[in-house]
């Protein structure tokens, strides 16, 4: 869970580079594979960049989060889109949408797979007919282990950062916050890695006909991305 602490260093320390470049990327998508986004829904939204930029581009845009402390910084930044707390596991909106997306590996902090099938489930019934479930996976190998990082300062004190892998499929983010030399907060954030194959199998299940995964989200991109992109059509 992502307190207000963790919420607060998200866009103090640029974390929220990731929705503004895949913003970029996802409109370039869009119009690359010739469809019709009129309204969208991100789930994990975070500080809610993504649907902030989405919405200057016309598309109607929802977006949730389990944290509480995201949620409030996304309404402050975008008072005019809709953002709800909830959890993509159990959580249904009352409309549906023409393209769901899900950014910056947040479906790899569902821990129990059975969580991920319910969110597949979920999805496939307020996704409309044609539209497209969009959403990165962590790659083996991108979250590396990483020492303590000291980031900078928040309210005066020293925040470090730091990954590890405690066990297998399994990737600690944590943050520690420092008053001199003393520990004041830790905040721990666990991510499972998930074969990609697996995820394509369960997006069938769920009721998804075209079901891809890709490292190059657009044709003409060279360079590969260091994340999966899943793309499931209904
Ligand atoms: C790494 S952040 C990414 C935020 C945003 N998508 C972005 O690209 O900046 C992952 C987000 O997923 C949210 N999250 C994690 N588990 C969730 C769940 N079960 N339901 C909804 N949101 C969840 C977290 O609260 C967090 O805001």
């Amino acid at each position: 869970m992502y307190s207000d602490i963790f919420s607060r260093v998200y866009d103090a320390f640029g974390w929220n580079y990731y929705p503004e470049s895949f913003a970029q990327l996802l409109l370039r998508w869009i119009e690359e594979m010739e469809i019709k986004v009129k309204s969208m829904l991100d789930l994990g939204c975070g500080t809610g960049v993504l649907c902030g930029i989405m919405q200057e581009h016309s598309i109607s845009t929802h977006g949730m989060d389990l944290s509480t402390g995201m949620i409030a910084m996304a309404k402050e930044k975008y008072p005019n889109i809709p953002f709800d707390v909830g959890n993509m596991v159990t959580w249904k909106p009352e409309n549906t949408y023409d393209l769901v997306t899900s950014t910056c590996d947040a479906l790899n902090h569902i821990l129990d797979q059975e969580d991920v099938k319910k969110v597949f489930r979920n999805v496939y019934s307020y996704v409309n007919a044609g539209g497209s479930f969009l959403f990165d996976l962590l790659r083996e190998g991108e979250a590396e282990e990483c020492e303590p990082v000291d980031l900078g300062e928040l309210d005066g004190k020293r925040l470090q950062f730091q990954i590890y892998h405690p066990g297998e499929n399994l990737v600690t983010l944590q943050t520690d916050l420092f008053d001199g030399e003393t520990l004041v907060n830790t905040e721990k954030i666990q991510e499972r890695l998930y074969d990609p194959e697996w995820i394509m199998t369960e997006l069938k299940k769920a009721g998804f006909s075209e079901v891809q995964c890709t490292d190059q989200l657009l044709k003409e991109h060279d360079s590969h991305a260091a994340t999966w992109f899943m793309i499931a059509r209904k």
